[in-house]
Order: structure tokens, then C-alpha cells, then sequence
């Protein structure tokens, strides 16, 4: 492995990955067969290669902490970077389905942990397809807080069961979130931010959190101010429109 002062797709002055360098399509088609190894369920997911400092491989064991926050279809890890300082004693991982995104992310938290020791060893990220493994990675009740921040808008009526908040997927959503749980949503595309909260307000076991609450939650600044996407449509004065669901006990 080359020394970051070797590797071109590193910054010599921040030490960070610079992003020109991790090109990727604009999108891809989360519905077509990618090739990426998946954990065949919770327990094979390797804890010490996603944070090999708190998982060293030698004392697996002992080691009972799981991953509470998912950053889904995290781009290039803005929210996760700022949630790992935050929350440094939870752990948290992005799921990403551009291998060249996740890349950047994943050399991002190397060099963050290189200029920091000590920090951001409670953050990871994986390439993956959300929309189908979702229950490979997590256990029942397991999460206690998931963000669909910016998804793809995927217009045309025809592609929005490509979107990653559906009635089918939010069963999916409301298994892995223990009761408590907070599944945040922010988009710039109003119609999008309509059929996300229609998808929630519909479903059983969401309800909305209340303004106070939304108000007190340090986190729900971050979902513009930290992400890249969010601070693409603040630069351009964009509006954005927001879905805070807390999971529930369905009522009979
Ligand atoms: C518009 S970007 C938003 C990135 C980030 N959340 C932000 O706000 O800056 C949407 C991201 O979701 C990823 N994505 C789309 N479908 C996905 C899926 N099924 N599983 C995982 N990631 C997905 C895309 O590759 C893209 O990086």
C-alpha cells in the first residue's frame, strides 16, 4: 500500500481523498444484480473488519456492542463523519451501492483516523444494495436510528419502486428499528418528500415526532448542514422537505 504523500487520490495538505479522483455515475439501478459479497445473516457480519480498532480480530469475543445508526445511501459519508464525533460511543455504518463512492468513504474515515487517533473508530461503511439486504446486516430491533437522506428521486411512476422508502420496505425499516427507533428522511424533491411521508404516515408502526421533539433533536440540523447533498441545496437556495417517524408498537 502506498504512503498517503505517494498516493495521488489523497490531498497532500488536508491528507483527505479528494473526491475527483472517485468518479462515479450519477446513478445506479438499485432493481439489477450487482456483485458485492453479503453477510449470509447479523452474526456474519464482520465487525472487525468494519472497526478493526474496537474489534481487534484476536479478541472478537467479549465484544457484545452492535451497529445502532445506518446511514442509508450514505454518498460520500458527510452526515456520518459529523455523527461519529457525536455519538463516539455508538457504532455506525453507511450503506452505499456505488463501489467507487464507497471507496471515498471508506479511504475518507481511514485518513480521518490516521490525523485523529483515537476518533472516528465507531464509523464504517459498506457497499451494498439496501433495497435487498437490509436483514443481513441487522437484527430485530437492532438499529436505533436510520436516515434516507436525499435518495434518488427516481421521477418517472414507472421507476418508484426503485425509491428506497416503499410500504413493502418501511416493514423491512420497522423490523430492524427497536421501538423507540428514529428513521429520519430529508429531500429537495417536493413530490418525493409527499410520497415519503404518505409511505410513513400510513404505515402502522410510524408515528411523526412532534415540532418540540424535532426541535431538541440535535441530529435533524444535521441532515442539511452535514451532508453533501444537503449543502449542494443550501448553496443554491433550494428547499427541502422533511420526514421524522419514531417506530411504534402498532396499536390493535
Ligand atoms: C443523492 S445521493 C445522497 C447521498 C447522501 N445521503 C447525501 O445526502 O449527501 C443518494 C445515494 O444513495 C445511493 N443509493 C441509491 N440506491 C441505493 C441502494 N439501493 N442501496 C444503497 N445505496 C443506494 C446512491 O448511490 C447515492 O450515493
Amino acid at each position: 500500500m502506498l504512503k498517503n504523500e505517494a498516493n495521488p487520490n489523497i490531498s497532500k495538505t488536508t491528507r483527505l481523498p479528494r473526491k475527483r479522483f472517485y468518479r462515479a455515475r450519477a446513478h445506479s439501478n438499485p432493481l439489477s444484480d450487482s456483485h458485492f459479497p453479503v453477510p449470509i445473516s447479523p452474526s456474519h457480519v464482520d465487525y472487525s473488519l468494519c472497526y478493526p480498532q474496537l474489534f481487534p480480530p484476536s479478541k472478537q469475543v467479549g465484544n457484545s456492542k452492535k451497529i445502532q445508526f445506518a446511514d442509508i445511501g450514505c454518498g460520500f459519508g458527510g452526515l456520518l463523519i459529523s455523527l461519529s464525533t457525536l455519538f463516539p460511543e455508538t457504532l455506525m455504518i453507511g450503506m452505499e451501492l456505488r463501489d467507487k463512492v464507497t471507496e471515498y468513504v471508506k479511504e475518507r474515515i481511514l485518513a480521518l483516523r490516521v490525523a485523529n487517533p483515537g476518533q472516528y473508530n465507531n464509523v464504517s461503511v459498506v457497499r451494498t444494495n439496501s433495497m435487498k439486504y437490509i436483514p443481513n446486516y441487522f437484527e430485530k430491533g437492532q438499529l436505533s436510528k436510520m436516515f434516507f437522506l436525499f435518495p434518488d428521486p427516481h421521477f418517472k411512476e414507472k421507476n418508484h419502486r426503485r425509491r428506497v422508502i416503499s410500504p413493502h420496505l418501511l416493514d423491512e425499516y420497522a423490523y430492524a428499528l427497536g421501538v423507540g427507533g428514529i428513521m429520519y428522511t430529508i429531500t429537495d424533491v417536493e413530490e418525493l418528500g409527499e410520497w415519503m411521508k404518505a409511505c410513513l404516515e400510513g404505515h402502522p408502526m410510524f408515528e411523526a415526532l412532534t415540532d418540540e421533539e424535532l426541535e431538541a433533536d440535535l441530529v435533524v440540523k444535521l441532515l442539511s448542514t452535514a451532508t453533501e447533498e444537503g449543502q449542494k441545496v443550501a448553496r443554491n437556495g433550494g428547499q427541502t422537505f422533511r420526514a421524522v417517524y419514531r417506530r411504534i408498537v402498532p396499536t390493535i
